[in-house]
């Protein structure tokens, strides 16, 4: 299969069968929004959930939080979000795209490229020399382009019944300002109310840091984890759901004793990378790429990428960084609290005395939830040819998720919609939801076309119930991956799916 075709299969597969919607479609669509449907919610979930599961509720030195989107507008000042996380924007001035600098094709400043009047193909070719940014448009190639322009990245709001406008109006009123003048007015009254959308999780658990250690008197080593939703005002939204406006992540603050930072990195990276091994089909499709020291963020001392094979190539799906200490000390030093640990039981490397006070270092597994949904979305499509009866080619689509991540772990299907097959279905649905798993019970269309739609949606087990199963209270139990069918009685039909379900 080709491999871009792949994207657009899954893309079409989300809408059909309800995964992924875009976001207000009725209305012409909201670029880089989307909506999970009955399905994706489902995929999402689950994947939330065994991320949950692993760090949280199978160990007992991370415990978890749930901050709240809009914080104290300082917090972003002081973690320098409100000064650096800002992207180059430029503009061609030939097919008027927008783009990153930063991730422009890069070409030898001076050197001649040819390119296309207006971007099309059509347009007269033109000839121009690549500028001393030394990167050419990457839609039309021309090197006709705008200054950088930082653009920050953060969303912004006001907070309170307040119009920051009338406000601005009221104060530039018959003062004769110029447009510099005006826009520092503007955002002087601006920021009276101003407070923006987190750009990630990650800054509530170290600003909750002292509460979390206090209420629940964890040592160091330890961690927070936090899931939910994160905001930003990406120039180049791409790839469907995988780079998005509003996206979510699953992000942990594991706090460490300052200079074990390299032996906790490297355990975090290897848990983290088995972790995507568990649940994915080819493990070959994720590797670690250690960044070089040019792509390090102001705060890293080393930082690895956990990334997968997309269609068009290799790309990032989470971020395991080395912290240092950086967060800590910078929320201690704007608020005055004192956000350090103090051990007991260790001298101070300094004095040499009994107990140590030191601000801990942070090792930062960073994951993207829905980046996280696309991977294993493409890691589990599958398409079987075969051939017919009548020599015809056929081909059974399927996604093969990992049980306990798919959406539904059964579908329960009555071959016939009378002689209390409907019922004894419903039944046996019910004795599978009370042992907490989704299941779907479906009627409709041919047994054939229930199959192929299961399959296709990552079901991993049909339940068929038959004129059998009202004598002697057997059912058949369809593999999804094998499409091999056994004959089981309800209460080993039910524990299989069940077994088969659980978390590796
Ligand atoms: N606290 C560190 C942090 O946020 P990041 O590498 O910027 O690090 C972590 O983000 C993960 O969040 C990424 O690896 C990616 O999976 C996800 N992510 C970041 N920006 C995203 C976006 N615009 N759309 C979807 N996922 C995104």
């Amino acid at each position: 299969m080709n491999e871009l075709d792949l994207m657009t299969k899954i893309v079409s597969l989300c809408k059909r069968r309800g995964f992924v919607f875009q976001s207000s479609e009725i209305y012409g669509g909201l670029k880089s929004a989307y909506d999970y449907g009955p399905l994706g919610v489902e995929l999402k979930r689950n994947i939330a959930a065994a991320w949950w599961r692993s760090m949280v509720y199978e160990r007992d030195d991370i415990v978890g939080i749930d901050a709240s989107i809009i914080m104290h507008p300082k917090v972003w000042e002081t973690s320098g979000h409100v000064a650096g996380f800002s992207d180059p924007l430029v503009d061609c001035l030939n097919c008027k795209e927008r783009f990153r600098g930063d991730k422009a094709p890069r070409a030898e400043v001076g050197s001649e490229v040819v390119f296309h009047e207006g971007g099309k193909s059509s347009g007269k070719k033109l000839k121009g020399n690549v500028g001393a940014c030394g990167y050419v448009c990457p839609v039309c190639s021309s090197p006709n382009l705008s200054d950088e322009r930082q653009f920050n990245g953060m969303f912004r709001t006001t907070l309170g019944p307040v119009d920051p406008l009338a406000e601005f109006f009221k104060e530039i009123k018959e003062k004769n300002l110029d447009e510099r003048e005006m826009r520092a007015k503007y955002e002087e009254c601006l920021k009276r109310s101003l407070v923006y959308l987190r750009p990630e999780t990650a800054q509530a658990m170290f600003v909750q840091f002292l509460n979390v250690q206090q209420t629940t008197s964890m040592k160091v080593p330890f961690g927070i984890a936090q899931q939910g939703k994160s905001f930003r005002n990406e120039i180049v939204v791409e790839h469907f759901i995988f780079r998005s406006c509003e996206f979510e992540q699953m992000e942990m603050e594991f706090f460490i004793e300052p200079g074990t930072q390299d032996q906790w990195l490297k355990y975090w990276t290897d848990e983290r990378m088995s972790w995507y091994k568990k649940y994915a089909n080819s493990g070959e499709s994720f590797r670690l790429r250690q960044h070089d020291k040019t792509e390090l963020a102001h705060y890293s001392d080393d930082c690895y990428d956990v990334e997968y094979l997309y269609p068009w190539g290799w790309g990032e799906l989470e971020g395991i960084a080395s912290r240092t200490d950086y967060d800590l000390k910078r929320h201690g030093a704007a608020t005055g609290s004192k956000l350090s640990y103090f051990d007991q039981n260790k001298a101070d490397p300094e004095t040499g005395k009994p107990g140590w006070r030191y601000v801990p270092y942070v090792i930062e597994p960073a994951a993207g939830l829905t980046r996280t949904v696309l991977a294993m979305l493409l890691d589990a499509y599958c398409e079987e040819k075969s051939v017919d009866a009548n020599g015809q080619e056929k081909v059974r689509v399927l996604l093969k998720l990992h049980p306990a991540l798919a959406p539904s772990k059964a579908a329960v299907l009555p071959l016939v919609k009378k002689d209390g097959q409907p019922e004894k279905a419903e039944a046996i649905a019910k004795e599978l939801r009370r042992a907490g798993l989704n299941v779907a019970c479906d009627d409709a269309q041919s047994i054939g076309k229930r199959y192929a739609k299961h399959d296709e949606v990552g079901t991993p087990f049909c339940i068929t119930v038959d004129t059998q199963t009202l004598e002697d209270q057997t059912v058949t139990l369809r593999d999804r991956d094998t499409a091999q069918q056994e004959r089981l009685t309800i209460p080993a039909a039910v524990a299989k799916v069940v077994e088969a379900c659980r978390h590796p």
